[in-house]
């Protein structure tokens, strides 16, 4: 496995990868590597010849008081874990290396970045898509993979990669879950145990929201109020937003009338966990 923090370094086994004719995948994260990490390196590793891992605390896509400064990161126990799962090359470069001067240029995806997360946080997908698209240049993947976990980032990229013309697949994986259902993200390394119990509400009201639907519950607002409900139980937990859209733009919508994005971010002490399904209005018997 290469280990590479220059982008001349990587662009050069990159192309050695490819005049041996080899598939180039790339699964873009931020370190602290986790089961949902893991799941995606192994479709990457199944589906591609040359699986290459980006582990890059992208700076552009914080705000000035989210949580650049501490997020979690452990690059040693990263690197064990892509060997073990036959990653070919890491790229893990310096915010140095990958913003060598004031960054003028960015990639603004409009509408799908209206609601959810880019109501709370108006510049993330600016940076999310500008370094994504800065990654398929260095790389210049085949295929690329995300989490379905980020629903709303892995819209916005599809719809910049079809919009700009990338030469690039991009493929999603399904999103992983511990028992009790909390979705692991680096980000619950910040949770206490009794703060991580109380993250299962997340889950708990997506379930909730799945069988209404699943009931005949079509009007939306009824379920987020059920769902908030759920989450207005936990003594820690504030909501950032619970939300019902449709699944290509991420408008909200009033009824349940196609498949739906049921998603929602809350803040469980330190935290801010996001999670989402997807749900499709139940046939009509006739
Ligand atoms: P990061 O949060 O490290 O996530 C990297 C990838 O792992 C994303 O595609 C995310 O959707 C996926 N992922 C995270 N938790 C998951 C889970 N429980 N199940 C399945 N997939 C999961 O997302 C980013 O990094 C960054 O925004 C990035 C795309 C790398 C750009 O900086």
């Amino acid at each position: 496995m290469i280990i590479a923090d220059t982008i001349s370094q990587t662009r050069k086994a990159v192309a050695q990868a490819r005049d041996e004719c080899k598939t180039i995948g790339l699964v873009p994260t931020m370190g602290a590597l986790h089961e949902g990490h893991f799941s995606i390196i192994r479709r990457c590793r199944e589906e591609c010849s040359f699986a290459v891992v980006s582990i890059f605390v992208n700076p552009t896509q914080f705000a000035p008081d989210e949580d650049l400064d501490k997020y979690p990161g452990n690059f040693e126990a990263d690197c064990r874990a892509c060997r073990d799962l036959g990653v070919d090359l890491i790229f893990a470069p310096t915010a140095a290396e990958i913003y060598p001067r004031e960054n003028l240029t960015w990639i603004n995806v409009e509408k799908i970045t209206d609601h959810l997360c880019g109501t709370s946080r108006p510049d993330h997908f600016r940076g999310v898509c500008t370094i994504v698209a800065k990654l398929f240049n260095i790389i210049q993947p085949d295929i690329a993979w995300f989490g379905q976990k980020d629903a709303q980032q892995l819209a916005v990229i599809r719809r910049m990669v079809a919009d700009l013309n990338m030469p690039v697949e991009v493929r999603s994986c399904p999103t992983v879950r511990e028992t009790g259902g909390l979705a692991p993200s680096s980000r619950n390394n910040y949770l206490n145990p009794g703060q991580r119990s109380r993250g299962l509400c997340l889950n708990q009201a997506l379930s909730r929201a799945r069988e209404m639907v699943t009931d005949g519950t079509t009007d939306t607002n009824t379920i987020i109020e059920a769902m908030r409900l759920i989450i207005e139980k936990q003594p820690d937990a504030h909501i950032d937003y619970i939300s019902i859209v449709d699944n290509d733009l991420l408008q909200p919508i009033a009824e349940i009338d196609r498949p739906v994005l049921i998603a929602l971010a809350v803040r469980i002490g330190p935290a801010r966990l996001i999670d989402n399904i997807i749900v499709e209005p139940p046939a009509k018997t006739l």
